[in-house]
């Protein structure tokens, strides 16, 4: 039986290194969710609707992937979508910690879901959604680094905020 993975996350906004991420996690995973987090303790950039469709929008062309956006806890989405995997990324050590005590909490609150990290590509490893914004914000090339998708929905963005 295929497990089914969900790979969560803000995605606000999502990255060419989260895009490296699901194309690698499909040859191991042949159906993966992209399920954006709906959080309202945060104050995204981006709404979930935006989020989900500029994943769509990036995510086109490649098959076996819904994006998805789920709120409440991580452990009762994929219980509802019978997923028993979810996959994240690590960047760097300073996400180790984090992800460490997620992944525990994650296992503690349902023991059969299991959590399987994957190496950023080493080309995108200093790249996150939080740089991405602070470089757009301030006019500097973020090309290579977020889908052209995104690149329009940051100018927009940013020109709203400045207007
Ligand atoms: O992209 P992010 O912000 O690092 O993703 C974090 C995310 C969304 C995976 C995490 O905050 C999450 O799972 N949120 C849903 C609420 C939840 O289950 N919290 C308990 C995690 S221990």
């Amino acid at each position: 039986m295929d497990h089914l993975a969900i790979y969560p996350g803000s995605f606000d906004p999502v990255t060419c290194g989260h895009l490296d991420l699901v194309h690698r996690a499909l040859r191991v995973f042949p159906c993966l969710i992209v399920a954006v987090a709906i959080n309202p303790r945060k104050k995204p950039m981006f709404s979930p609707q935006e989020r989900v469709e500029m994943l769509r929008a990036a995510l086109a062309d490649e098959s076996g992937v819904e994006v998805d956006s789920f709120s409440g806890l991580l452990v009762d989405y994929a219980k509802a979508r019978k997923a028993s995997i979810i996959i994240r990324g690590l960047r760097a050590l300073s996400d180790f910690e984090n992800e460490f005590q997620m992944a525990h909490m994650n296992h503690r609150l349902s023991p059969t879901l299991e959590t399987f990290f994957m190496m950023t590509g080493q080309e995108h490893f200093y790249v996150s959604s939080q740089t991405v914004k602070e470089v757009a914000f301030f006019g500097g090339d973020i090309s290579g680094l977020v889908p052209d998708v995104v690149i329009e929905k940051l100018r927009a963005k940013n020109g709203e905020l400045s207007t």
